[in-house]
């Protein structure tokens, strides 16, 4: 284990901003992270853990020491004829392994096709696309602690997913190193094609018809026409989460906005998409400097090259304003912003 300073972070965040962090360390193995706890390196305060840094922003150097989740490896713990329960490193690359499992024919995956990432950062915002969430698919994971240095299990319902979020972007939030993720995916895929792109993608056909592999890759045409690649045009998918609002609310809307997509929710609330607020805001395809509002999906924040961390970041607050004033309604960052 190698512990670099003054760490240059650029390469290591899908958004490729020029910042550092004081200290840095990549971790491979849970015993990397027992031997930093006994050399009393972890109560060193700050200490953070990275996965993929495909939902992050700093906004300025990091006074810290951070954590690069680089565990590998998948055991497949059972097999049945239906089934299988795989437990994979949390460093694992999730777009690879979702099409490691999708070429095998295990299902539930294949909606997330292409999130950029790491394994075990997934569960911390329970990714989700096109219908389906990692919830759906979720067994348990393994997370160190990082005050203690203890290992402990999570289940599903101690999880406490929510809409791109869980326990870990909640109260146990920064305490915890992901080391493990276990999936329980099925042999005998049950195919969600709710979304409307990917019903009109299968429209007349069967779906007892369509294997999953066909709708992974109808699921990354999507996503190619619609979401920069963060390795050509650096961002960070959803700048903010869609907001989730009252019925009164919607209806108020939708009085003066006939056409405003509306997502009813259980227990009346509706969710509305941020990326449809944005664009009647007029922020679609606008640049400030080297930040702008992608032109195919105003949901997404890019850098065109050498944007840093607080123009960005200055580009959110405008249009959080602009939402807020046009529509009353308070955009929340889905990205951590550091
Ligand atoms: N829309 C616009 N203008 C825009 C963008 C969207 O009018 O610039 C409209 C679309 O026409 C559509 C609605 O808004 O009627 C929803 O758009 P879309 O289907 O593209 O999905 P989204 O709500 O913008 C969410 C997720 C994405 C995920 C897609 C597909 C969040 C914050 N975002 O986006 O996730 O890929 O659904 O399931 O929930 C991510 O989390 O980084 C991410 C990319």
């Amino acid at each position: 284990m190698f512990i670099y300073q003054d760490f240059c972070l650029k390469p290591f965040t899908t958004f490729g901003v020029a910042v550092e962090a004081n200290r840095y360390v990549a971790i491979t193995s849970v015993k990397d992270l027992q031997e930093l706890y006994a050399e009393g390196e972890l109560s060193k305060k700050p200490v953070m853990v990275l996965g993929g840094g495909s939902n992050i922003l700093f906004t300025q150097h990091y006074e810290g020491f951070i954590l690069a989740c680089q565990i590998l490896g998948k055991e497949i713990l059972k097999e049945t004829e239906d089934e299988i329960i795989i437990r994979v490193g949390g460093g694992e690359h999730w777009p690879s392994f979702v099409d490691e499992m999708v070429e095998k024919g295990y299902g539930g995956i294949e909606n997330l096709s292409l999130i950029p990432g790491k394994v075990g950062a997934a569960p911390i915002q329970n990714i989700g696309a096109y219908g389906v969430e990692v919830k759906e698919v979720f067994e348990n994971l393994d997370a160190f602690e990082l005050k203690t240095g203890k290992t402990r299990k999570f289940n599903k319902s101690e999880c406490e997913f929510g809409y791109r979020s869980s326990i870990f972007k909640t109260t146990e939030k920064g305490k915890f190193f992901i080391t493990h993720v276990t999936f329980r995916l099925s042999k005998k895929p049950k195919l969600n094609l709710s979304y409307a792109p990917l019903k009109e993608a299968f429209a007349g056909r069967s779906v007892d018809d369509i294997f999953i592999k066909e709708v992974s890759e109808a699921v990354i045409q999507i996503r190619n026409s619609k979401l920069p690649d963060p390795e050509k045009l650096k961002n960070a998918g959803s700048f903010f989460k869609n907001p989730v609002v009252s019925e009164k609310k919607v209806d108020e809307l939708k009085y003066l906005n006939p056409d405003m997509p509306v997502y009813p929710q259980p227990g009346g609330q509706a969710k509305l998409a941020a990326g449809w607020l944005i664009e009647q805001c007029g922020w679609k395809g606008k640049r400030k400097g080297d930040a702008g509002v992608h032109e195919k999906q105003a949901l997404v924040i890019v850098n065109y090259g050498n944007a840093t961390g607080k123009e960005i970041l200055a580009l959110a607050n405008d249009i959080q304003k602009s939402v807020q004033q046009q529509f009353g309604i308070k955009l929340e960052p889905e990205v951590n912003i550091i």
